[in-house]
């Protein structure tokens, strides 16, 4: 576990010191230039449990990731936490209600991962139209003998329907690309009526998730969703893991009913249902989407700007509770 700014009488003692706990290492430079003057903390990763046992109780801010749970019985265990400023713009791993009662501010990251997740979503659906893992394995298996009239066969994407389930800013982007590739657009958010749903599972080629998980979204796609969607149809899933029924995926995906699937969330995370790691038509990321060098740094610094405003008695920028 590393740090800085410690070492001073005052942190020696614990007076006045302000401190900010960061679950996991951040790009840099953020927590270096952004909380300057706090005495910051740093976890390790996977080793929430542990390290927020250690440092909550005398923590004032909280830098969590979407991979750690900030429950009700650890806010209990942090009686000075004024923020928690989720490195993220999903808040799904934030007990809100329990922050709220508390009094405890917690804001995220919207915005600057937006544009990086819904190219993620395209190398999804593109990997998964055409066929890239396979492609890619054939060539390093060392047996491919040449060009084939017959071979790897994908699917066009040119006149065909992309179903957007959550029209929010990523799922607006991961539309705006689609012109680009000559495709309809259904957009249908989780509040619409479910008739509009019904539309969008069965007019979707290719049905990409963009909602944020809530109780209503929470195993949207189960079995019988799942059944109901256009045979051969692509399922990609950019947003959280436990919008799809795993299980029901995989059983779709091995009886052909879905053509593919391009998964960079997992409703176990960072288990994966074994169902689907034989199958070829399937592209599996390490929720990935936002990670590029430039965005993981914008987000990291959004999180530690919102801490520190909040600890300045200042109003955040992305308050969400
Ligand atoms: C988010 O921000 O919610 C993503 O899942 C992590 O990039």
């Amino acid at each position: 576990m590393g740090g800085h700014a410690g070492g001073s009488y005052a942190s020696r003692v614990n007076l006045l010191v302000v401190k900010v706990f960061v679950s996991q290492p951040l790009p840099e430079p953020s927590t270096t230039e952004l909380l300057v003057g706090y005495e910051v903390v740093v976890g390790r990763p996977g080793s929430w449990t542990e390290d927020a046992h250690l440092h909550l109780p005398d923590s004032d801010a909280v830098i969590p990731t979407p991979r750690e749970k900030v429950t009700e019985a650890l806010l209990a265990l942090a009686p000075r936490l004024k923020v928690v400023a989720n490195c993220a713009v999903g808040t799904d791993n934030v007990d809100l209600d329990a922050c709220r009662r508390r009094g405890v501010v917690v804001t995220n990251t919207p915005g600057v991962l937006t544009e990086a997740t819904a190219d993620l979503a395209w190398l999804l659906i593109l990997a998964v139209a055409r066929r890239f893992r396979e492609g890619d394995a054939l060539i390093r298996s060392g047996s491919w003998d040449g060009w084939k009239p017959l071979e790897l066969m994908g699917t066009s994407l040119g006149g065909k329907t992309l179903g957007v389930y959550g029209p929010g800013r990523i799922g607006r982007a991961v539309a705006r690309r689609a012109e680009a590739f000559g495709m309809r657009v259904v957009a249908v958010d989780a509040g619409d009526p479910p008739e509009a749903f019904e539309r969008l599972l069965a007019e979707s080629d290719v049905l990409t998730l963009h909602v944020p998980l809530t109780p209503q979204t929470r195993g949207r796609f189960g079995a019988p969703e799942i059944a109901r969607m256009k045979p051969g149809a692509i399922l990609v899933n950019t947003a959280r893991g436990p919008v799809v029924d795993e299980a029901a995926l995989a059983a779709a995906l091995a009886s052909g009913h879905l053509g593919g699937a391009g998964l960079d969330v997992f409703e176990k995370e960072p288990a994966v249902h074994p169902g689907l790691l034989p199958l070829p038509n399937v592209v599996l990321l390490p929720h990935i989407g936002s990670s590029t060098r430039e965005t993981r740094l914008a987000m990291a610094r959004t999180a530690c700007e919102e801490a520190a405003r909040v600890l300045r008695g200042e109003e955040p920028r992305n308050r969400v509770a």
